[in-house]
């Protein structure tokens, strides 16, 4: 058994992450700061250390005695990245370097959340790890900016990293209630209380929807492959979606008929997005991620089980 440190550890990925590790009779230790993520999330056994991830002495703290880091703090939104760009690069690109600079006196493996949005608008699709890296967001640019650096920490320090390009993750515990949260959190609690939901432009823009439980199982394999070499991998299913389509089948699976409004198109957002999933399933052994209404269905049934009389909703947290 081992112990893992787990940034961002009180946030929707985080926390399914946690549970699993601890499952598998680990010791896990949170370093989280609760800005968009709830102690709530916090797995029973697990440890927190309430602290910025940007502030190296904190995560030097966090790291001792730990086999492993699973680094996931983040401001998960392209959208906020746009409008706080300084502080979203703080916590996004600082943030990565004190979690590497933390893992260096021991050489403490770090398995990473990059993010499709390093790849930008590719011209071919599916994207494949080989594709060219042009990112049109700031928050993007963070996460490439990561890769660089875990490329640095293993070449000059020799620190084993494996980064994740993890597409449009959902499940159980994604926050509906900002409005920088993930679509699928938003149009499930939307479209379950028979409200109205907004597609951003035409919503002929597509995603590749990857369930949470397929992206805790690329990170458990993760800390196994991870190297100096500074491997990265997509985390992803292969099959495109639009918001149009994404709209009307939440609807079907909450049994109403979708509202759907028309807002502007937002900044600097990707048209197409669509992962080729293949060398991640051969590096990692994942299995096939199940059916995007399957999926659906779970987050509902979570929803439902949080708030059964669908009215406002009872998440409690500070986005
Ligand atoms: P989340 O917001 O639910 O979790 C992020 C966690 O990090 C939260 O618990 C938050 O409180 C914590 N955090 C934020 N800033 C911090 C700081 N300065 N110091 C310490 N903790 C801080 O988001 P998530 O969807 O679980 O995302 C997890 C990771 O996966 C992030 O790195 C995100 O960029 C990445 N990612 C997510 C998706 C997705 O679709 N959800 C896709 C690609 C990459
Ligand atoms: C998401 C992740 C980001 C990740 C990226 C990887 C979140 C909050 N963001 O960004 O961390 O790196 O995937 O691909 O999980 N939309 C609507 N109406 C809404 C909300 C969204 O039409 O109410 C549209 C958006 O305009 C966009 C699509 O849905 O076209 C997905 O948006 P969103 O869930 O915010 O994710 P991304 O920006 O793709």
């Amino acid at each position: 058994m081992a112990g893992y440190l787990v940034t961002g550890g009180c946030g929707f990925i985080g926390s399914h992450l946690c549970a699993a590790l601890l499952d598998r009779g680990h010791t896990v230790r949170v370093l989280d700061d609760l800005s968009t993520g709830s102690e709530s999330n916090l797995m029973p056994g697990a440890t927190l250390v309430c602290a910025d991830v940007s502030e190296p002495a904190a995560v030097r703290e966090a790291m001792e005695d730990m086999d492993g880091c699973f680094h996931l703090a983040a401001i998960a939104s392209v959208q906020r990245g746009m409008l706080d760009w300084p502080g979203t690069n703080r916590t996004n690109l600082a943030g990565a370097i004190a979690v590497l600079d933390a893992a260096r006196s021991r050489r403490v493996p770090v398995v990473y959340a990059s993010s499709a949005a390093v790849y930008g608008d590719c011209a071919s699709l599916p994207i494949s790890e080989d594709a060219p890296t042009r990112p049109l967001s700031a928050y993007g640019a963070d996460k490439l900016g990561c890769e660089l650096h875990a490329r640095v920490a293993g070449a000059v320090h020799g620190i084993p990293t494996l980064g994740l390009r993890f597409f449009n993750v959902f499940g159980p515990r994604q926050n509906p209630l900002s409005p920088y949260s993930g679509v699928i959190s938003i149009f499930c609690d939307r479209l379950r209380r028979d409200e109205a939901v907004t597609i951003h432009g035409d919503g002929g823009q597509t995603r590749d929807f990857v369930p949470v439980a397929q992206v805790v199982a690329a990170l458990l394999a993760a800390m196994r492959g991870a190297s100096v070499e500074a491997p990265v991998l997509n985390v992803c299913t292969g099959r495109p979606t639009s918001v149009l389509s994404l709209a009307s089948i939440v609807g079907e699976v909450c049994g109403t008929r979708p509202k759907v409004e028309h807002g502007p198109p937002r900044l600097g957002e990707i048209r197409h997005s669509l992962g080729d999933p293949r060398r991640a399933g051969m590096a990692l052994g994942l299995s096939d991620p199940g059916s995007l209404r399957d999926g659906l269905a779970e987050v509902v049934a979570w929803m439902d089980a949080v708030q059964p009389d669908r009215g406002r909703p009872v998440i409690s947290q500070t986005v």
